[in-house]
């Protein structure tokens, strides 16, 4: 079937909310098309020749951020926070693994959640699940849990102001150099990091002086004072995503603007299916999650829907098996699927196949995260393939959500400052600390 902005509609489509008032819906669909993009199809072309140069194994994909950006916790020291912790993670990837950055956030939009269950059940009281702010409310009331349209124009505002301050920093000078210092949360606990880090910026710094002394400053080498950092989320929603869809007037094709790059869930990537087949006709970069279950034909087809010019850049394969499964699946899936020659980047995702409870807690440990992670570059460099980023929930707060780390959160403490509204990120020390465990398999790969 031809593919247009809203064919995705006769398709079979999971994970979808069920609003009650469909005229509602239509008005607000009406009136998100008539909004401005929040990014330009130039940009996503630049984020696709970035994924390029991964693909070709000379470059390294780092996306991460909330697993659901909140409406409660949207301000600019949450943004601010991200994304400097982010930089420190690129930097620390850059310099120490010896690798350009591309640096995409799970934000400005990350805001519709995959459930596995449709009903959440608490003290014998069952109500419909929380699925994002852009769906319902995460409060526990029959009242918040009705899927409100109203709440996509939200979204859509809180999008845009996020991608105002981002690109006021990538651009504005907290992303120069030689403000690394400042890019340090304060936070930082344990000494051995925070002395890595100390000596990385301290370097960096002489580094920086010596160009300058060759004639390079912030003030004519942009590479010093500027960043490109890029947008990214879930096209769980369809209408919302639908709504935000434009074709491009340079090149006459479509692009989905709400996010320079696009994902699909495990849940949502059935090859007939509405997800799949809405993103097989814009031209973002496209990512798909693969969970331990998947078969090299699951990705050869994906691929083949997504990507049937076999381009460079344009689908990234976000494996998510989790640190016991992923030494079983991983080789022979991309054993075969070499076989094939397809272009794809190939990125792991270390969270949602690690996923505990403890007590009334989601949690994962530090050390399957990083297990898992670990597995994925050995499994690469003997199968041939180049590890070519990683997929992080994770945020620049000081939150107890998963336990171990360098600073060692126990399962007694995540109570102290667990604050997510859907899955466990790692909070910026855990972060950071995984950073520099990543440089090093890096330089090895
Ligand atoms: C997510 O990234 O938050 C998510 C739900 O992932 P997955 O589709 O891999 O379960
Ligand atoms: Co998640």
């Amino acid at each position: 079937m031809a593919w247009s902005r809203d064919s995705w509609r006769n398709y079979n489509i999971l994970q979808q909310p069920k609003y009650l008032d469909k005229d509602e819906l239509k008005n607000i669909e009406e009136k998100l098309k008539g909004f401005p993009p929040l990014v330009f199809a130039g940009e996503a072309r630049n984020l696709k020749a970035e994924l390029a140069k991964v693909c070709e194994g000379k470059a390294f994909l780092l996306q991460g951020g909330d697993c659901a950006e909140s409406f409660a916790n949207f301000n600019a020291n949450n943004i601010r926070d991200m994304f400097k912790v982010i930089l420190q993670m690129a930097i620390v990837l850059t310099y120490a693994g010896g690798c350009p950055i591309v640096k995409v956030g799970r934000l400005a939009g990350q805001f519709a959640k995959p459930r596995s269950s449709d009903f959440e059940e608490v003290n014998g009281v069952k109500l419909p699940s929380y699925r994002g702010d852009i769906i319902n409310g995460f409060e526990f009331s029959q009242s918040a849990r009705v899927p409100d349209p109203k709440r996509m124009i939200e979204a859509y505002y809180r999008s845009a102001s996020t991608m105002n301050l981002l690109r006021a920093f990538s651009r504005g000078g907290l992303a120069d150099l030689h403000q690394i210092h400042k890019w340090n949360l304060g936070f930082t606990k344990r000494a051995e990091i925070d002395e890595k880090y100390t000596q990385l910026t301290d370097s960096l710094t002489k580094t920086l002086a010596f160009m300058e002394a060759c004639g390079m400053t912030s003030e004519n080498t942009p590479a010093i004072s500027q960043t490109s950092f890029y947008t990214s989320h879930e096209a769980l929603l369809l209408p919302y995503e639908e709504a935000m869809t434009r074709e491009d007037s340079l090149s006459g094709e479509w692009y989905d603007c709400s996010a320079h790059m696009l994902w699909i869930g495990e849940r949502t990537r059935g090859i007939d299916d509405a997800h799949v087949h809405f993103l097989s006709g814009v031209k973002n970069p496209i990512g798909v999650k693969i969970g331990p279950n998947a078969t090299a034909d699951d990705i050869i087809n994906l691929s083949a829907k997504l990507n049937p010019e076999n381009e460079a850049g344009r689908l990234n394969i976000i494996i998510r098996m989790g640190a016991d499964k992923i030494n079983d699946r991983l080789p022979n899936l991309l054993r075969d699927v070499k076989r094939e020659g397809l272009k794809m980047v190939y990125s792991i995702d270390p969270m949602h196949g690690n996923t505990t409870s403890v007590a009334q807690y989601k949690t994962r440990e530090f050390d399957k995260i990083l297990s898992e992670v670990k597995s994925f570059f050995e499994i690469s460099r003997s199968e041939g393939v180049y590890p070519g980023g990683i997929h992080l929930e994770m945020t620049g707060q000081d939150v107890t959500e998963c336990t171990g780390g360098a600073f060692n959160v126990t399962e007694q403490s995540l109570k102290d400052r667990y604050e997510t509204q859907c899955d466990p990120r790692l909070n910026a020390d855990q972060a950071l600390e995984l950073a520099f465990m990543v440089a090093d398999f890096l330089k090895k790969a």
